[in-house]
Formats: C-alpha cells, structure tokens, sequence
C-alpha cells in the first residue's frame, strides 16, 4: 500500500470516557506502520470503511442488550473501545474510515497532550456534520482568534460576571420547579429529567449569554439540536468521495437547511439586540453579557480585537450548544446517582438548608457554593462515573515524542524504536486541562449546584421502575429512554433560594 492512496492529513483525537481519557491519533497507513513498529496495536484495517462498521456494529448489539443498573457504562457508551482497550491495552489504534486513529488511556500522557502550549497538538479539523454545529467557533478555533474569542468568553463568564448570573439562574430553576408544582398538585408526580434540565439549561443560557428567552431561542435550541444527532448518527457513515460529492444523502440536505435556519435566526436575535443596545434602558441593553460582547467585537477598529459576523454566528452556535447540553447531562446523571443513594439527597438537603437559612449576599452565596462539600463530592462522582464530554480531540502537528513512543507528523517515515509497554491509572479530567479547558467550568457547575439545592429543599426522589438504564455517547453522554424520576414534596418546605439570596 502507499500513502499516497490515503488522506495525508494527520490528526490526534482525544475522547474521555468512564474513568479514563482517551487520545485518538489520525494518522495516514504509512505513518500508523511507525506506531505499528512501536508495538501498537489495533483492529485490522477494512478497505475504505477501515473500523466503522464494526463500530456501528457494537454499538448495535449493545442497543439490544439490557443493561443491569450498573455504573461501569463503557461497555454500553463506547462499546468499541471497552471491546478494543480490553484485548490491546490502553494504547491502541483503529481505523475511521481511510484515517488511522490511536488511542492513548494514559492520564500522565493526556496531560502531557493537553497542556502543550507550543502547538504540537492541535484542534482537529471538523467533519461537515460537525462543522455545521459548531463552525469556527471556540471549541474548534486556533491561534490569534483562538486568543481574541477565548478574551470575550473568559470575560463573560468569569467570577464576577458569574456572580450577577446567580439571579436568572435562580429564577429559571423556579420556572421549572413551578411547572412540576402544578403538575405535581394534578398528580402527575413523574418527571423525565434530561427535557425538564434541558428547558432549564436552555433559559439560563438564554438569559445569561444572550439576553433573551428559552421560548425566544426555542428554534435555535431545536434546530442545534437536531444538527447534533444528524452529526452523531452519521459518524460511522463512510462516504466514497467522488460519488458522496454528486449524490448528497437526504441528512446532509437537512443539515445545510437547519444549518442555514440557525444562522438566520442568529442574525435575528442579533439585530434585535443591537437594536436594543442602540436604545438602551432595558437590562440586556449595556451590551456586557456574551452576545453585547460579540457584538462589541465585530465593531472594533483593533484588527486583533475584532471578530467577522459569521464567527459571531459560530461562536453563539457553540455556546447555545456546549451552553445546555453539557449541564443538562451533569444534573440529569447527578440525579440519577441522588435517586438511587437518598442518604446523599439528605446530606444535600442539610446542606440547602443551610445556605437557605443564612441569608448570604450574592457574592457570599457564590463563594460559599464554591467551596459546598457535599454538592462537590455528588458533582465530582457524578463527572467521575458519568462523563458527559464523550470526547477530546487532537492532531499532531509536529513531530514528538510522547512517553515512549515518537508521533510523527504529516510526511514523517522515519523509522522508530519499540515502544514499551505504560502502566494504566485513572484519570479525571471531566473539563479538560491546560489552555483549552472548559471555558464554562465555573457557570455549569454553579448552575448545576444551584438547580440541585433548590430541588432537593422541596423533594425526596426516587428512580421510577419504568426507568431503562442505557447510557449512549450522542454526542454528549444521554440517557437513551431517559431518566424517569418519581417526585415526593417535602412536608417541610425551605425558604427559596430567590429570597434567600440577597
Ligand atoms: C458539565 C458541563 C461541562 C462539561 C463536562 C464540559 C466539558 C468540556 C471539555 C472536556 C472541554 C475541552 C474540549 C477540548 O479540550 O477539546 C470543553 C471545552 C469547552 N466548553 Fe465545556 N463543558 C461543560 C459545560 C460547558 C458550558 C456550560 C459551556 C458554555 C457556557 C461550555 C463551553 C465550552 C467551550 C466554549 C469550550 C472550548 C474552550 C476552548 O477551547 O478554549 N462548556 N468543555
């Protein structure tokens, strides 16, 4: 074979799964010869289709397959890896497609990886799909506007920005909490947790980021979240390149349409708001939460500092999307742990009651949830046993050595010597690490602290029987029926938090 018949692109993929992280290399065949001769080793290589069929075909079975309630969920989220790590060791490589992947489980080298600052490791490039959702907004974006986006988000969300946020994230859990009041006093005491956080996520982001409503971003959040499973379901589809660029799947017709209609109703909500900053008087009028600032951007004269619209468009896509859909899989996982362990949902209550009894300020309530033992521990474990990134992705762009083994880059043939084998530990890295680490730590996690306080002042829960446990990668990890909870309302009801909280 000669490389010439393959990508020469070289990427290295890194994807965190249950209590481990995982480094994924895109190599052309020549170069995974050099990892080959290193001792790596991996599925064998399939014509054109390389692993994903039988990808598609694991993940298939483990579909049909019940799962007792067991928290050891790679074997359902990822079952090719847990297949692939249990027969090669923690590093391997497999195939997507023409292109070679390698998985590294190693935390010390992840690490290593992540915290590389002099752009050996970069962000891959997207595939369509992806492109679609997520564009050249900050997740996938490198150098100087790397630099100028990640200035306006780290602004955005930073302390003292978060702490004037502790409002509409109390009042957009209250809007929940209220809908399952009323339901709850009609008897209807069932809820399915990922659409009630997802509604809940969508208005804090909403109101937070955007200066606007779930209800005023509901075609948004559909449409994302359409392009996100069309970019999950047709992961594993390999398409032969001269034919897939005249005949275009009825997905991809979908995608450039919801793609255009996101990017439409962007255009509308900014127009909106700059029309609502031009006026000035209302609260999102000041133009300093994150849409005000990309705004700001994409008017200023400092070439360093200024931002094109269409990177304004993809940077909202991104936070609409990374904005919901990752705290809604921490607080719907977080419960799922509560109902199933009601010592823990009592040592949180002890702990909501506190907080609701002492009448903190703002900044106190924020700096004292910060450091809550209880709520970081069922956070933490939670993250632990349930990560909701389902995957971090790289590519090398220089040559490196990493542990014991040399990556090559794009062209590099050389030969290399054999690698030895590296000791496995675990790992826990939920948010990423080094320069690119999740910019929306600190907001999911007081959004997700302030959701469960609130909750569990008002109710004990528990796992309904007709819940199905079946945790699926799509692209964040969700629960594939759901997550059935049967609410009790608490005799004793707390103070709310919205008056607690000065
Ligand atoms: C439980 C919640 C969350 C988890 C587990 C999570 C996880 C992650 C991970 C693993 C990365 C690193 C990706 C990489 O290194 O390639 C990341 C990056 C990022 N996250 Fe989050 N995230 C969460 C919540 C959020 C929220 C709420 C937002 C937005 C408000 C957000 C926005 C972003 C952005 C924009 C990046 C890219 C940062 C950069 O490359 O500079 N995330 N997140």
């Amino acid at each position: 074979m000669t490389r010439d018949l393959f990508h020469l692109d070289m990427d290295l993929y890194l994807a965190s799964a249950v209590r481990l992280n995982f480094a994924l290399l895109k190599l052309k065949i020549a170069l995974a010869a050099i990892l080959q001769s290193q001792g790596i080793k991996g599925p064998s290589y399939r014509f054109h289709h390389g692993n994903t069929k039988e990808i598609s075909k694991m993940m298939e079975e483990s579909k049909k397959k019940p799962m007792k309630l067991s928290h050891d969920i790679l074997s359902a989220a990822q079952p090719h890896f847990d297949s692939w790590l249990n027969k090669y060791g923690s590093i391997f490589l497999y195939w997507h497609g023409t292109k070679a992947q390698l998985v590294i489980a190693e935390p010390e080298l992840i690490k290593e990886i992540l915290n590389n600052k002099d752009g050996t490791y970069l962000k891959i490039q997207l595939e369509e799909y992806f492109k679609k959702l997520l564009g050249g907004g900050l997740v996938t974006a490198e150098g100087k506007k790397w630099i100028t986006q990640r200035k306006i988000a780290n602004h955005s969300f930073h302390a003292n920005s978060l702490k004037g946020m502790v409002k509409a994230m109390t009042e957009s859990v209250e809007m929940m909490l209220e809908r399952w009041r009323i339901n709850y006093v009609e008897g209807k005491n069932e809820i399915e947790v990922f659409e009630e956080f997802r509604v809940m996520t969508s208005e804090v982001i909403s109101r937070t980021a955007f200066g606007s409503s779930y209800l005023e971003g509901k075609n948004i959040f559909d449409k994302i979240s359409k392009l996100a499973t069309l970019a999950f379901v047709n992961t594993y589809k390999m398409k032969i390149p001269s034919i897939g660029t005249i005949f275009r799947s009825s997905d991809e017709i979908e995608s450039e349409k919801l793609e255009s209609e996101v990017r439409n109703s962007i255009i509308e909500l900014v127009r909106k708001k700059e029309e609502e900053m031009r006026l000035g008087g209302s609260e999102s009028s000041d133009g300093c939460d994150f849409l005000g600032l990309l705004i700001k951007a994409t008017q200023e004269t400092d070439e360093e500092k200024k931002i094109s619209i269409d990177e304004l468009i993809d940077e909202c896509k991104t936070f609409y999307f990374a904005g919901h859909e990752t705290t809604t899989g921490l607080l719907a996982w977080t419960s799922l742990l509560l109902a199933i362990n009601p010592d823990w949902q009592d040592k949180v209550r002890k702990e909501a009651t506190e907080f609701l009894n002492k009448n903190y300020s703002t900044s106190e309530f924020y700096n004292h949830i910060a450091r809550s033992k209880t709520l970081n521990i069922i956070i933490n474990e939670t993250l632990r046993l349930y990560p909701i990134a389902g995957s971090v992705n790289r590519r090398v762009a220089k040559k490196v050595r990493l542990g014991n083994l040399v990556l090559p880059p794009e062209r590099f043939s050389e030969g290399v010597a054999k690698a030895t084998t590296i000791r496995t530990t675990t790992a826990f890295l939920p948010f990423s690490y080094g320069p690119r680490i999740c910019v929306g730590l600190n907001f999911a996690l007081l959004e997700a602290k302030i959701a469960l306080l609130m909750i569990l002042s008002r109710y004990h829960f528990a796992l309904s029987p007709t819940y199905v446990h079946s945790p699926v990668n799509c692209p964040t990890l969700q629960a594939r029926y759901g997550i059935q909870l049967t609410l009790h309302a608490l005799r004793i009801q707390h103070p709310s938090l919205q008056t607690a909280v000065k």
